[in-house]
């Protein structure tokens, strides 16, 4: 009988519950064992943190957000901060102890559901022996290797729900309320949600923008008695002039840029210079929690059965990606070299100018 561990790393995304629920149904139809890993690799350094997940465990637990398995954005086995007894903290490679218990306990194989970042630890294993196949989760919708992510459709329903709760509080006080949405370096959630939402303006990352273009669009609403409006800003969105902070390295290596704050910023240059009564909002995490939506329901399922699936057919240090209209397999060192931007030919760009959207360009 085969032994599996499943593992959820990385910011939290509606629909994680649901590919833990299709892995654990789909490997238990097999006559297999799941063993859930708490708290990313955890339970692959410490047994306590290793749970047996069995169809009973996970009954109903799909349209439940978070994870019941815990989540960490910060520990990577090949640079864990451990604190020794004089307070210290220093950082140490653990992979191996990860590694040799992973073999002790005889697993066949591990599941890893994460973002970029959680991915390229798993491809690391890989590497060093362990058979890894990983499963995209990131509400940013920015893994190039698939066509979704699941969280993302959650997300844009979270943010447009709120854009159709604000048209009226604009509306009521004549005011331009600016709506900070997540995404990273992407403008992926803002694009969707702004265009559905009814958002007078967007902006995005893929397309710096310049401020007096965003007051022009203002002020053409006044001009056709419109007196309100919605500015849709993604957290990574740059001014032409160019005022993005690179902050540090990330943890692998990569480097990260300082996100959030620019929807104020971007509120308090309308009010300069307009005079306009502007308000501005920041969505955050709202964006990762709740129930996921059907959408993310469904590919999360279908994620997580998708990689039992090329766990049985040996398809390891593999993604299961979705490419429409089916499953697919994709190197893990494929998926997670280069992020997907929004393709500024898309339909969906033309749609948002063919309606009369600023984006600030
Ligand atoms: O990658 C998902 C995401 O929610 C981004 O959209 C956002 O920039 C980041 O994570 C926030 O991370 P944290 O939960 O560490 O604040």
């Amino acid at each position: 009988m085969r032994k599996i561990v499943i593992s959820t790393g990385g910011g939290d995304a509606p629909g994680l519950n649901a590919v833990i629920y299709a892995v654990v149904k789909s490997a238990s139809m097999r006559g297999w064992e799941v063993y859930g890993s708490r708290s990313g690799y955890r339970g692959l350094l410490d047994y306590d943190d290793l749970v047996r997940l069995t169809p009973k465990e996970v009954e109903g637990i799909t349209p439940i957000g978070g994870t019941i398995l815990g989540s960490t954005n910060k520990e990577n086995p090949f640079a864990m901060p451990i604190t020794n007894l004089a307070g210290e903290v220093k950082v140490v490679d653990v992979s191996n102890r990860v590694l040799e218990n992973f073999k002790r306990m005889g697993f066949y194989c591990h599941i890893a559901v994460g973002g970029d970042g959680s991915l390229e630890i798993a491809h690391r294993f890989a590497q060093k022996g362990m058979p890894v196949i990983g499963v995209p989760k990131t509400i940013d919708n920015d893994l190039k290797a698939t066509d979704r992510t699941f969280g993302f459709d959650t997300a844009v329903a979270t943010a447009t729900e709120a854009l159709d709760k604000l048209h009226s509080t604009a509306k009521s006080h004549d005011r331009v309320m600016v709506v900070e949405v997540m995404g990273r370096e992407s403008g992926w959630i803002a694009l969707y949600s702004g265009i559905s939402g009814g958002a007078d303006v967007i902006l995005i990352p893929e397309v710096p923008f310049d401020i007096d273009k965003v007051c022009e669009k203002i002020t053409d609403n006044e001009l056709h008695d419109k007196h309100y409006s919605i500015v849709v800003v993604a957290e990574g969105a740059k001014a032409k002039d160019g005022t993005v902070v690179v902050k540090e390295k990330g943890e692998l290596g990569r480097q990260e840029v300082v996100l959030g704050g620019i929807g104020e910023r971007v509120a308090r240059q309308i009010r300069e210079k307009l005079g306009k009564d502007t308000r501005s909002l920041v969505l955050g995490h709202l964006q990762r929690g709740g129930s996921p939506t059907t959408f993310d329901r469904l590919l999360a399922l279908r994620f997580g059965a998708a990689a039992v699936r090329m766990a049985e057919a040996g398809t390891f240090d593999h993604m299961v990606a979705w490419t429409p209209p089916c499953m697919s397999a994709v190197p893990l060192a494929e998926a997670v070299s280069s992020r997907k931007m929004v393709d500024l030919e898309s339909d969906k760009v033309m749609t948002a100018r063919e309606i009369g959207i600023c984006l600030g360009d």
